[in-house]
């Protein structure tokens, strides 16, 4: 199973609690991150884009660095890891979205792939001017079609003429194409998000679900599966977690009753607007993020235990079908990564072979 760091690009991470470790994100931190994750032997680095925080008491998400830049400049510092951007499709067009990865691609020496993202909370767009109206919600993934085809179309030949409704090109020429074989994530889950999933990328994100209940997340895995019947490709579910880790279970548990306590409400009612404004799609996954049960970590899906345990629950998830990895997040990323490293990966039989 491949193991990934979804690196904190905004502030505070992925924790909405006064009482979790609250920080501002800085390319510092993240080169930590990057060369601690890649001194384990860590597959990959992802760092996700979001433009608006949710506000409230710890102004959640309201400090972030640019995607494509940062992970730029952990490609420099790197040298095996696997590094993946976000690219926001309303904000960068098709073909200068292509030759940023051209350029990541020589930066890194090949080691870099692309997840996109159709955007689904208006303000991040809107207080641009870039949000195409609300019937993007119905839209968004045949605008997505196209762009991945436009990429594609781009990066096996350097060229493309593709007229659709939502992009048009003339004779676009994006030279040199990439020396690596260029990879494409998506992390939508509704029908739609699969579909496009199904067709276009090579890895398919999905949130975990639960906290200590690794296999929860297996129906995405089915839902993909189905998916995929009607395309005949070959596509891995890749699973995003939080690890709350201590030395023994009791001490985990502490903590995580303590972020808990913590979770910072007005930044939480923000996203639970912003999960209900697509009212089109009944599947989406943003609904799961805002529920009330585990809404301090957006409800990705948490592991809480001692690193034993932690180290079993991990190889649970690696046995569901069709799983290719786990995309990992901390309270403390630093410490996080060292610890995985020396205290978790060492126990876990899915990481056996690397
Ligand atoms: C691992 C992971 C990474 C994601 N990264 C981003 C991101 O960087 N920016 C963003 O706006 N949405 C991000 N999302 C949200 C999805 O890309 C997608 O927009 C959302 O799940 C809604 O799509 P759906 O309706 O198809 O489920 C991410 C989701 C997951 C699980």
């Amino acid at each position: 199973m491949q193991v990934g760091v979804f690196v904190p690009i905004n502030n505070n991470g992925w924790l909405i609690s006064e009482n979790a470790p609250q920080y501002m994100p800085s390319f510092d931190l993240n080169k930590e991150i990057a060369l601690r994750a890649e001194k384990y032997g860590l597959d990959f680095l992802l760092s996700m884009i979001k433009l608006r925080g949710f506000g409230g008491k710890t102004e959640f998400w309201e400090y972030g660095l640019e995607s494509f830049t940062l992970m730029a400049g952990l490609a420099a510092v790197t040298e095996r890891i696997k590094i993946y951007a976000t690219c926001p499709t309303l904000a960068i067009p098709p073909a200068f979205a292509a030759r940023m990865c051209n350029t990541i691609d020589s930066i890194s020496h090949g080691r870099f792939g692309l997840n996109l993202i159709t955007g689904w909370q208006r303000p991040e767009y809107s207080q641009m001017g870039l949000w195409p109206g609300d019937e993007h919600f119905r839209n968004r993934y045949q605008m997505l079609d196209e762009y991945a085809h436009i990429l594609r179309e781009l990066w096996e030949t350097g060229r493309s003429d593709y007229k659709g409704r939502y992009y048009q090109m003339d004779d676009c020429l994006v030279r040199p194409t990439p020396t690596g074989e260029m990879k494409i994530i998506c992390a939508g889950s509704s029908d739609e998000g699969l579909a496009f999933s199904a067709k276009w990328a090579d890895y398919a994100f999905c949130l975990g679900k639960g906290v200590n209940t690794p296999k929860a997340f297996a129906f995405n895995n089915e839902r993909l599966a189905g998916a995929l019947e009607k395309t005949g490709r070959d596509v891995q579910v890749f699973v995003l977690i939080m690890l709350i880790m201590a030395e023994t279970d009791e001490e985990a548990e502490a903590k995580w009753k303590s972020y808990n306590d913590g979770v910072d409400i007005d930044a939480i009612r923000w996203l639970i607007d912003q999960g209900a404004a697509d009212k089109h799609n009944a599947t989406t996954n943003v609904r799961q993020l805002a529920a009330p049960e585990g809404a301090v970590n957006i409800n990705m899906g948490t592991l809480v235990g001692s690193h034993a345990k932690i180290a079993a629950m991990l190889d649970e998830m690696a046995e569901v079908p069709n799983t290719g990895g786990v995309l990992l997040t901390f309270d403390d990323f630093v410490q996080g990564v060292e610890d995985f490293g020396t205290k978790v990966q060492p126990l876990m039989k899915s990481r056996a072979v690397r």
